[in-house]
């Protein structure tokens, strides 16, 4: 749980499912309210990542959890272009984003003994003036006073075609079929797990993003925040 003295610095939650646009609508919400930005899905990633390139994949879980508890891992939200992450010095931004370290990433999240080693450092990020917090579990269990909740959607259709109109600017081709699999894999992982399954908060402000541009999603976001504080 948050700190107490933490507690009166503002949390925006942005939970929802893969490519729903959470990545992005955080990133701008924080950047116009000059908040800080908590990518929580980087940190499962940086952590498979970790256990991916030590070859642990296969240990058994109180050694994965000692070795994501030491693991030097920083995250760098200076930047115009999101969080830049660091990995024992080594910047593995672009690597965290392949669909090998997500899946691995989806894999270790369902840990509860992970979700609780990467808690505390997700409530050292809520400083002043404020904090945007994005993810699956933020307004459910890592933030439950947050101020305002959304729950970011969009068809599983819709999240396989952004996907691949990404992944097609940096020059892979990956079939909308496959990608669609994967995100419904990823889905039915995330919302049926036993610890913090991917829901949305019962007071969250649920947005469904298809269709909807970006910036569209952002005022909205926006202005609900504006009426609350
Ligand atoms: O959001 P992103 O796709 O980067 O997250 C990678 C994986 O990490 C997700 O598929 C999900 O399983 C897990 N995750 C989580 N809780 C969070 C953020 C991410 O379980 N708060």
């Amino acid at each position: 749980m948050a700190t107490s003295s933490a507690q009166h610095i503002p949390v925006i939650a942005i939970d929802g499912p893969s490519g729903a646009g959470k990545g992005t609508a955080s990133m701008l919400v924080a950047r116009r309210l000059g908040f800080h930005l908590l990518d929580s899905g980087a940190m499962y990633r940086v952590a498979a990542l970790h256990i991916l390139r030590s070859g642990l994949k296969d240990q058994p879980i109180e050694r994965i959890v000692e070795a994501v508890t030491s693991m030097r891992a920083r995250f760098d939200t200076s930047g115009d272009d999101g969080v830049r992450v660091l990995l024992d010095q080594d910047d593995v931004t672009l690597e965290l984003r392949t669909e090998e370290t997500g899946g691995m990433a989806s894999e270790i999240a369902s840990e509860p003994a992970i979700r609780s080693a990467l808690l505390t450092t997700q409530h050292t990020m809520r400083q002043l003036p404020g904090l945007v917090a994005d993810g699956r579990d933020m307004g459910t269990a890592v933030f439950p006073d947050a101020i305002l909740k959304v729950f970011l959607t969009a068809s599983a259709e819709e999240r396989a075609a952004r996907r691949q109109r990404q992944l097609n600017q940096q020059g892979k081709q990956v079939t909308l079929e496959s990608l669609l699999q994967d995100i419904q894999a990823r889905d039915s992982r995330d919302t049926n797990r036993t610890v913090s399954p991917l829901k949305p908060a019962a007071d969250a402000l649920i947005i469904d993003s298809t269709g909807v541009s970006i910036n569209n999603v952002v005022d909205h976001i926006l202005s609900v925040w504006h009426e609350r504080r």
